[in-house]
């Protein structure tokens, strides 16, 4: 939501009556000198009770506006609020009066305003930043959600806006606090990468009002969080819930959109108020200072900008902030399915085309820098999350959209230049198709011989099994050495044709399998063969697929059974709905669900009752089974021949709404493990989180919506365990979803949300989407893993595996290549890194078929590989598992960073912290004390880089990642 200013007029008053804080003496200070950071805060009576007013502005980068609205403070009558306006008046405050000072948090849009203004005001702001008076805090380049997003974004567009500031501003611009004062809870991920970030604290806002309650009360509102077993005490973070939100006390709103009164001190006037305020204001500090530890108290003096226009929130004020026993924030994990798809492919095409920058030379490009402020923008907490109004999210998608656009570019470009064997050839065309996903690619349904190149960005070979649509009858694939390659033909559904808005004549894919070298491409020569007998493809007379592992069956209800052969596990997967609870939330129990909020009526599960059909197509890649659930249901499920996953590829929607019911879709995965009301789910896409059901860790929990309230974020993966008969399932997803395990064995997960109320929690708009004119049709994929839980490496290694495949995709490329033959091509082209055999350039090894000159550890793969500043590259390695749950895999790995690639040389190495913006032996964290009864942490033992004879080695241990600035030269 968005905030706006408030003025420090008042700043020095309150100090004065509350006690501390903030005092005049220090006027002389105001000589230009570096005064940033603690140094320049107002010195505390640790006698008295310090109040800190807290100056600030919550500016959303999109909610009910789009970015570009809120900053321009366009489309007024949907919200008041233009962010280049109250930056330009804080200026002009911090101007007016040295002693005022203000927080300000979105890189983004200070950015938007930084490059509109002129030398002589950007001196200006440097100089408030300098002397601490503008202390930017958070500084990522949005403020984003914590439930829904991936650790790889969040590092990411932290990253950035930390460069932006250091680049602008400086290094007291350097932020030390997180600032996550709305998102809508908050992960334990979240923390650890702040205290990574060298953050020394941050503030929340918004958590359960259980929680919040007992905090207050046990005066547990600070609290070291302890982010990481892995990392220890790296990763300890001191975390402040804050007491009003971020609100200020109530009725001290003195912005022009506020209507509380101001305080009139003029003695002469008979509207003199300022006993009675002052009095009303301290008790209210009091009040506040009652539930903390110590005897310093945070205000945060900014508020909601719509907030007079929706004058009822200000009256509910509590009751936004605690949420109540029926508003369970937890329908937003899957509000918007395509959407959030959107947002990690995002991720993924961004990772892809950073990495073909550094690997091709192409060290400067405005196309990657937009390319990574969407993304930023996309990790706000109003944009992943699906909780803005449905124009903002058509604004989000353009704005992705076009950054997709500009990353095909720099792809087709990277790739046409280092598979060139004449570097003085024209460049040739690498398309990417977007639609791949309902089957859909111009390049290949419309030309007989085509050429498809994947590129795999992650550290480890990886098995594919590479789809293409196409619309031909017969198909040959040659693969580099010219020797043709296994395929097989599969129909595209009907229920995949007909996906509104599929503009596309391919009815069938084409599948094959090969393994892509890591940081490395690969070539695949198609060619479309004239055949007499045109047969169609049949379905399989069998009542059963398999592979050597499991089975995979129908049954009556049409619900899909994986029956596992060498042990004594069955799952039966299934589509249910709940109800959505309609209500005009005039009180707690007429919460309706909708975008933020998940509450089915009356707790009751729906089945999908089976009206459909189902077919099996069987063949030497892979065996699938094509099932039609009802008229808005159907998934295909695949078997293939050597993994151990089975694939349930589901399409839902459109939802129907023709009898005024808002459906939530999920699905059930139902075992037969005992898994004692316990299941995990990952944090941001890294550490897992042991969740019980009705429990919270920290607070007896009492449930008035039993479903919602058990329902957790699942950004990659969800799993439980029998631990008696050592088996586990685990699924994984493509994109962020909410899920539980609400009976024992069985894991849910919702799929999609069709609601027809609003659910007041200010978006005014109900989540009813559509496109094409007909409700929103989601097509996604789950992977589910069925183990035993003897070898922890094996099933952390190919849980790892499948999730770097979910989220690192290899990148299809396409080029159709006319009259141009396959020993054409191949004199033309490398077919795979390091092939040589047509010239003398070597690329790199012949055996790895990659850029990386060295196989990677199992445990450790590069998390960033970015072009930075001036020609320098940013490098970030992870250590992929956690402590004690990987067996081998969680022991420590040593790389040499002077042996990485084969193309580049690395000339020098800088290590900085996680954000990139601090040399890491400047790190300096607050040490905080930790109650003398708690068991001590793994201390942080920073390893700096060993640089012995010609190698430099880095030790990563459990979770780690490490951050580099390096100086290349490429060969
Ligand atoms: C599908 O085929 C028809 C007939 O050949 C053609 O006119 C149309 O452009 C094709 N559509 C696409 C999306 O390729
Ligand atoms: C079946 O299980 C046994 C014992 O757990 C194991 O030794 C064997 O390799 C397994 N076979 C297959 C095909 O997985
Ligand atoms: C921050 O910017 C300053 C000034 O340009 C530069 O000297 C410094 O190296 C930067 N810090 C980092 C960690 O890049
Ligand atoms: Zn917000």
């Amino acid at each position: 939501m968005f905030k706006r200013v408030l003025y420090l007029l008042l700043l020095l008053l309150y100090t004065l009556l509350c006690g501390a804080g903030i005092s005049r003496d220090s006027q002389q200070r105001y000589s230009y000198s570096k005064t940033c950071g603690y140094e320049s805060c107002n010195k505390i009576d640790p006698k008295k009770l310090n109040v800190h007013l807290v100056p600030h502005s919550h500016d959303d980068v999109g909610w009910l506006k789009t970015v570009d609205q809120y900053y321009y403070g366009s489309r007024s009558l949907i919200q008041k609020a233009g962010v280049q306006y109250i930056i330009d008046s804080v200026v002009e405050a911090l101007r007016r009066d040295p002693a005022r000072k203000f927080i300000y948090v979105e890189t983004a849009f200070l950015w938007k305003w930084w490059q509109r203004q002129d030398e002589k005001i950007r001196q200006e702001v440097r100089q408030f930043v300098n002397e601490g008076r503008l202390e930017i805090i958070g500084g990522a380049w949005s403020m984003n959600d914590e439930a829904t997003t991936h650790y790889q974004s969040i590092i990411d567009h932290s990253t950035w806006g930390f460069r932006r500031l250091n680049d602008t501003l400086g290094e007291c611009a350097r932020p030390k606090i997180g600032w996550q004062i709305d998102p809508f809870g908050h992960s334990r991920e979240q923390a650890s990468l702040f205290a990574q970030f060298g953050f020394d604290g941050m503030f929340i806002g918004r958590l359960d009002y259980q929680d919040k309650y007992k905090r207050l009360k046990d005066k547990t509102a600070e609290f070291l969080w302890k982010a990481s077993s892995s990392l220890g005490e790296k990763a300890n973070l001191f975390s402040v819930a804050l007491f009003n939100n971020y609100s200020p006390p109530p009725g001290f709103c003195f912005d022009v959109l506020c209507s509380d009164d101001p305080l009139i001190d003029d003695p002469e006037s008979p509207d003199n108020n300022i006993e009675a305020r002052v009095a009303l204001f301290l008790a209210y500090c009091q009040v506040q200072a009652k539930s903390y530890n110590t005897n310093n108290i945070i205000l945060t003096m900014g508020e909601d900008f719509n907030y007079q226009n929706a004058n009822m929130w200000f009256l509910n004020l509590d009751k936004l902030i605690s949420s109540d026993p029926h508003a369970f924030w937890t329908g937003f994990f899957t509000s918007r399915p395509t959407l959030k798809f959107f947002e990690r492919m995002g991720n993924n095409f961004l990772q892809i085309t950073k990495q073909l920058s550094v690997l091709s030379n192409q060290m400067d490009s405005s196309g990657l820098i937009h390319f990574k402020e969407a993304m930023g923008v996309m990790q706000h907490h109003d944009a992943v999350t699906g909780t803005e109004k449905q124009h903002v999210a058509e604004d989000y998608a353009r704005l992705l959209y076009s950054s997709f656009n500009y990353g095909t570019k720099i792809v087709s470009k990277a790739i046409s230049r280092m598979l060139k064997i004449n570097p003085q050839a024209p460049d040739a065309e690498f398309h990417s198709c977007f639609l791949l996903n309902i089957s859909s690619c111009v390049f290949t349904e419309s030309s007989g011989n085509f050429v498809v190149t994947l590129y795999n960005p992650a550290s480890q070979s990886m098995s594919n099994y590479i789809r293409v649509p196409v619309n031909g009858n017969a198909y040959k694939v040659s693969d580099t050495f010219g020797s043709e390659i296994v395929t097989q033909l599969l129909p595209v559904p009907q229920f995949v044709r007909q996906t509104p808005g599929r503009n596309s004549n391919s009815t069938k894919e084409l599948v094959f399998f090969a393994e892509i070298p890591p940081l490395g491409y690969q070539s695949f020569y198609v060619t479309e063969l004239t055949i007499n007998a045109v047969e169609e493809i049949k379905p399989a007379s069998v009542s059963a697929i398999e592979n050597d592992l499991y089975t995979v069956s129908v049954n009556q209800a049409g619900n899909v059974v994986v029956k596992w052969k060498n042990m004594t596990l069955q799952v039966i997967q299934s589509f249910h709905y709940y109800e959505g609870m309609k209500g005009n939330n005039t009180a707690f129990a007429y919460r309706a669900s909708g975008a933020y909020i998940f509450r089915p009526k009356e707790s009751n599960v729906y089945d999908i009752s089976y009206s459909g059909n189902y077919k099996f197509y069987t063949g030497p890649v892979v065996n699938e089974l094509h099932l039609t659930v009802n008229n808005y249901i159907s998934q295909v499920v695949r078997v293939y021949r050597a993994e151990q996953k089975v694939e349930f590829d589901w399409v839902v929607g459109p939802i129907p709404i023709d009898d005024s019911i808002g459906r939530e879709i999920f699905t059930k995965y139902k075992s037969n493990l005992q898994s004692d009301g316990t299941f995990y789910t990952d944090s941001n896409g890294r550490e897992m989180i042991k969740r019980r059901r009705n429990y919270r860790p920290t607070w007896n929990l009492t449930l008035e919506e039993p479903i919602a309230g058990n329902y957790y974020p699942v950004t990659a993966k969800i799993y439980l365990e029998d631990v008696r008969e050592k088996m586990r399932i685990s699924v994984l997803n493509d994109r962020a979803q909410g899920g539980t395990s609400m009976v024992d064995g069985e894991l849910e997960l919702m799929l999609h949300r069709r609601l027809l109320n609003d659910d007041a929690f200010g978006v005014g708009e109900a989540l009813n989407e559509t496109a094409f004119g007909y409700g929103l049709v989601a097509r996604g994929s789950h992977s589910l893993i069925g183990s035993r839980i003897g070898d922890s490496a094996g099933v952390a290694l190919r849980e790892k595996t499948e999730a770097i495949s979910l989220a690192l995709r290899p990148w299809y490329l396409f080029t159709p290549v006319g009259g141009v033959t396959f020993e054409q091509w191949k004199g033309r082209y490398y077919m795979k890194v390091g092939i040589e055999g047509f010239s003398g350039r070597k690329l790199g090894r012949k055996k790895l078929g990659s850029f990386l000159k060295n196989k990677f550890p199992k445990n450790v793969h590069i998390l960033t590989l970015e072009p930075w500043k001036d020609g320098t590259i940013l490098l970030r390695l992870e250590h992929l598992f956690e402590k004690d749950q990987a067996g081998s895999l969680s022991q420590s790995a040593t790389i040499n960073l002077l042996d990485l690639f084969t193309n580049i040389e690395i000339i020098s190495v800088r290590e900085t912290t996680l954000g990139g913006n601090q040399w890491i032996e400047e790190m300096k964290r607050l040490q905080w004390q930790i109650d003398s009864n708690e068991v001590d942490d793994q201390p942080y033992n920073f390893i700096p880089i060993n640089r012995r004879g010609g190698a430099m080695e880095i030790v990563l241990n459990a979770m780690e990642i490490r951050t580099f600035i390096i100086t290349v030269r490429h060969t």
